[in-house]
């Protein structure tokens, strides 16, 4: 089965091929980082308008491509989904309607799926990788931990209190004047660093919750105690970087023990950090199976949508008047 999908939920503008859930045959990323990253962020205004700009050339690209590989043709598509939601609802009815318009055209059906669900399902794409799982879904708006006892079968064991992982990244980077999107530069300076050079505290949090305020605050008086002379910035990042990703992890095999599931996988943008992956694979050691998803199938792609659409669809009996939603 050959799916067609199309991810526009935040600043990418994606279209992918997918076989049977799992086999890429083409997949087309257009980023808009360099437009936001003069106001520190994304303008959902600017976002969306980008979006419509992108949008027919990415999926033009993404056609060329499978027609160019694989000698596949529009007609050959099988069905066309989006992410529905959560995310920005003017950017997501860029690609809802996308991709519905392309069902209608190809007189095939058209498939919703949802964000979250598809960051979980980048880790089908060109693994065997089969439920069950414990799956640490860290993203700019989330942090969860998904039991997956099926493909279409989850059930959200933890999340946070406060702040996503993604946005205590972003924020802690930008506190030390870091250019959006700081959390990739933050890691990226934390493996320069030294990790024990400052002890940053970790919240006293119920077993299913996460909380990463006060490790937001503590960072704040760090920088602040400074004074305006030099930061060791290096040390401070790689100081909050193993007190976040033992934190994450700790509490993930924890909840992987408690149900009895020894297959632990990752997902969403942060699923990218080089810290996060070491300590996951580290549990390879002691006996859990670990997976985490390709650098390119982390941060938002359409690969994993198309891949959601095959395992876990929004199950309805209309799918042509699903609307945009922001939030879970
Ligand atoms: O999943 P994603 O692309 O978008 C959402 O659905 O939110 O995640 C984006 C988030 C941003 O906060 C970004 O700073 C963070 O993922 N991120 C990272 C890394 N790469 C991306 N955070 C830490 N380390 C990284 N290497
Ligand atoms: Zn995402």
């Amino acid at each position: 089965m050959l799916i067609f999908g199309i991810e526009t939920s935040c600043d990418e503008t994606a279209a992918a091929i997918i076989k049977d859930g799992r086999e890429v045959i083409a997949n087309v990323v257009a980023t808009q980082i360099k437009t936001h990253e003069k106001f520190g962020g994304v303008i959902p205004e600017i976002a969306a308008r980008e979006h419509l700009d992108a949008i027919n050339v990415v999926i033009d690209e993404t056609f060329e491509i499978a027609k160019k590989n694989f000698n596949i043709t529009p007609n050959d598509i099988d069905a066309f989904t989006s992410t529905v939601g959560p995310g920005l609802v003017g950017c997501l009815l860029v690609g809802l309607n996308a991709a519905k318009t392309l069902s209608l055209v190809y007189n095939k059906p058209y498939i919703g799926i949802n964000h979250l669900q598809g960051h979980v399902c980048a880790n089908f794409l060109e693994t065997d990788l089969k439920p069950p799982f414990i799956c640490l879904l860290v993203s700019g708006g989330h942090t969860q931990v998904i039991k997956v006892e099926d493909y279409d079968k989850q059930e959200i064991i933890a999340s946070t209190i406060d702040d996503a992982t993604g946005e205590v990244y972003d924020k802690v980077a930008r506190l030390m004047g870091l250019p959006y999107p700081g959390g990739i530069k933050l890691d990226k300076l934390a493996q320069t660093g030294n990790p024990k050079a400052f002890i940053l505290p970790k919240a006293k949090v119920k077993e299913n919750e996460f909380s990463f305020s006060g490790l937001k605050t503590a960072v704040l008086r760090l920088v602040q105690s400074f004074n305006g002379k030099e930061l060791p910035v290096a040390d401070i990042c790689a100081s909050f970087q193993e007190n976040i990703t033992s934190t994450l992890i700790d509490k993930t095999k924890k909840l992987a023990d408690k149900n009895n599931i020894k297959t632990i996988v990752l997902s969403g943008g942060v699923a990218a950090n080089s810290e996060l992956r070491k300590k996951l694979f580290a549990l390879q050691d002691i006996g859990y199976k670990t997976f985490a998803p390709q650098m390119k199938f982390c941060t938002d792609n359409a690969a994993m949508v198309a891949s959601c659409a095959y395992f876990n669809p929004i199950k309805t009996d209309d799918p042509l008047i699903l609307e945009a939603f922001s939030r879970s």
